[in-house]
């Protein structure tokens, strides 16, 4: 039997789904048009920017995919890629960061790429070292309750669903 494919290994479908993503991006007020795709559960979700005439509600290409993915019931993001820019590639937002260390490992691959195929890739926890997580709720409500468990709601987080980023703290 085949094995299955490594997430990394997915990365140029990953942003083929992006750039595809990206040409139904609505950005009529920044003209900046983004596509996103990530890797859930073996599917592909992707989607671009969505601006708003209200500007401050405008949605990043990013946020938008992982939220495609977690609203089909997934839970862990294991690759993601991005379309956006001109000359040089643009890099995922600080925002959307921390929305993909939210549902990923530090080690997740993300390759961000130009249109024309200018590609720089690395990983999440490359992206947003030390950072914030559900860890950090979950040690904080611990130390509070003196229980193990984290604050209401936690229980079906994705910190849970992935054995919790205090264990592997990433930095
Ligand atoms: N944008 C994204 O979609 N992703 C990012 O990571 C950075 C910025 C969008 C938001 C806005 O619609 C446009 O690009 C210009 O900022």
């Amino acid at each position: 039997m085949p094995s299955p494919k490594s997430p990394r290994s997915l990365l140029p479908a990953l942003l083929r789904a992006a750039a595809r993503a990206r040409k139904r991006a609505y950005a009529p007020y920044s003209g900046f048009q983004v596509g996103a795709a990530v890797l859930a559960d073996g599917r592909v979700y992707a989607a671009g920017n969505v601006e708003n005439s209200s500007y401050p509600l405008s949605i990043c290409a990013e946020r938008n995919a992982v939220a495609m993915a977690i609203a089909a019931g997934a839970r862990r993001i294991d690759a993601a890629a991005i379309v956006g820019g001109a000359k040089r590639p643009a890099a995922p937002c600080g925002g959307c960061r921390q929305v993909l260390a939210e549902f990923s490992a530090p080690d997740t691959p993300l390759v961000y790429a130009t249109p024309h195929g200018h590609s720089v890739t690395t990983t999440v926890g490359a992206l947003l070292p030390s950072s914030f997580g559900p860890g950090d709720l979950m040690e904080a409500a611990a130390e509070s309750t003196g229980r193990k468990t984290g604050p209401p709601g936690m229980a079906r987080s994705a910190a849970r669903v992935r054995g919790t980023r205090s264990s592997g703290r990433r930095g």
